[in-house]
């Protein structure tokens, strides 16, 4: 039994793949066409193959030439696929929009490309309307990290990492609060350890003690939940040993983080390094400051918004590259909801595999509220541990007791 064209069409349709672009130069000549074709063939000698239409230009060239190279593209380069497939018949030289240089065989390489490799042709089979061409690899380069441009469905895609199936969602504002009372903030902390709430930050720099210290006499040191407090110099990491913080929070602005870090962990914390992206932070800026704080050996890393300039584009542009170079350090997301995106960043930041975020009751602090959050992550199938409802109470509780309207939106409606 055979089956029909558009059935096998469809068929493949559903196998997902990375999109490349395989480049040869013949005769002075430069070839180039899209390929999703392209598979790993073995590791000793590294080789690949892609399987190429007889029927194309670049078939013969690459028969001729007997060498090809294999550019995987990144999810913003869906332009150069179009080019490399034809769908741009405006187009001459498919190489002339893009900046391009050539690699030790002559074959062409696409300048922003996530991967190279350079080959030469090890075995060529007949596959009837196409060639199986296998390219022994004699030079290569993972060029950034970034994610990968996909085909599948006969559309355009990209990575959806499936989120996470267990989420920290951390408190960072009832500690925080200036009009609420000592006892006020006591009581809804043990209120929201009680619905599940088993992490909470407060800032305790060294200038603010006076004011905070007699909040930290009064909390209570409940088992099972962290507080993170933050600090900025050695007699601060000295008051949040001696409260029974298990956190400490450098703050990106103290002088010595690799001292601080260095002194909080003798004392037995664990330490959290932060970076704040500003709206025009290059990928050099984000990697000096991860270096500074791998270099600090931080325990886990907070990426903080400071100002809305977070967005779903910037987290799936940047986050898939933060989080590999933070290796075994968990990512944490302080998400600012000014221009409201915040739940939108928090569904992305889901899809790109975070697992603890810092939000606030009630959305204070014009952060992402604790219990919308925990909704919408609850109605996707990510357990959270919060009790939704008994936090929608105390955000109403808040909300009388301060005689503020809050931002979130379901204390208002459970
Ligand atoms: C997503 C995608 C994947 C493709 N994969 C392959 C492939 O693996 N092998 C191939 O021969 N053609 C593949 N093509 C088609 C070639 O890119 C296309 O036929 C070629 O660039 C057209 O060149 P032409 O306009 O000179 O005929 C693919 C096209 C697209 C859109």
């Amino acid at each position: 039994m055979q089956i029909d064209e558009q059935t096998f069409k469809n068929a493949m349709a559903q196998l997902a793949a990375g999109v490349t672009i395989v480049t040869t130069l013949h005769d002075g000549t430069r070839f180039g066409l899209t390929a999703t074709s392209t598979t790993s063939v073995s590791i000793e000698p590294p080789q690949v193959l892609v399987s190429v239409a007889t029927r194309l230009d670049s078939h013969r060239a690459i028969a001729e030439s007997g060498v090809f190279a294999v550019n995987i593209l990144g999810a913003e380069q869906l332009e150069e696929a179009k080019v490399f497939a034809g769908m741009r018949q405006e187009i001459e030289d498919r190489f002339e929009p893009f900046e391009h240089y050539t690699a030790a065989t002559g074959s062409p390489i696409l300048a922003n490309v996530l991967v190279w490799l350079d080959c030469e042709v090890s075995h060529a089979y007949d596959g009837e309307d196409h060639t199986i061409y296998v390219g022994r690899i004699v030079d290569g380069e993972v060029k950034r990290p970034g994610q990968p441009l996909l085909y599948y469905g006969r559309r355009w895609g990209r990575v959806a990492t499936l989120p996470p199936s267990r989420v920290q969602l951390i408190e960072g504002s009832v500690l925080t609060l200036s009009d609420a009372t000592v006892e006020q903030r006591v009581k809804w902390v043990e209120d929201l350890a009680e619905a599940g709430v088993n992490r909470f930050r407060a800032p305790a720099f060294s200038d603010m003690m006076d004011r905070q210290q007699a909040m930290l006499d009064a909390l209570p040191l409940i088992e099972g939940i962290d507080y993170a407090l933050a600090v900025d110099d050695v007699a601060a990491i000295d008051a949040a040993a001696e409260f029974g913080a298990t956190i400490v929070e450098i703050a990106p602005s103290a002088p010595d983080q690799v001292g601080l870090a260095a002194q909080a962990k003798a004392l037995g914390m664990r330490v959290n390094g932060q970076i704040i992206p500003s709206p025009n932070s290059s990928l050099e800026d984000l990697k000096n400051k991860m270096d500074r704080l791998l270099e600090a050996q931080v325990d886990e890393i907070t990426v903080s918004d400071l100002g809305g300039s977070i967005t779903p584009a910037w987290l799936r542009r940047y986050l898939s590259v933060l989080t590999s170079w933070a290796g075994p350090s968990p990512i944490i997301l302080q998400l600012d909801d000014r221009f409201g995106l915040g739940l939108a960043n928090v569904q992305t930041a889901l899809e790109e595999d975070v697992r603890a975020f810092v939000t606030t009751v009630g959305g204070l602090a014009n952060r992402p509220a604790l219990e919308d959050s925990a909704y919408l992550m609850n109605q996707s199938g990510v357990v959270t541990g919060i009790e939704i409802g008994e936090v929608c109470g105390i955000a109403r509780q808040m909300s009388y007791a301060l005689q503020r309207q809050m931002p979130g939106r379901l204390h208002k409606q459970m």
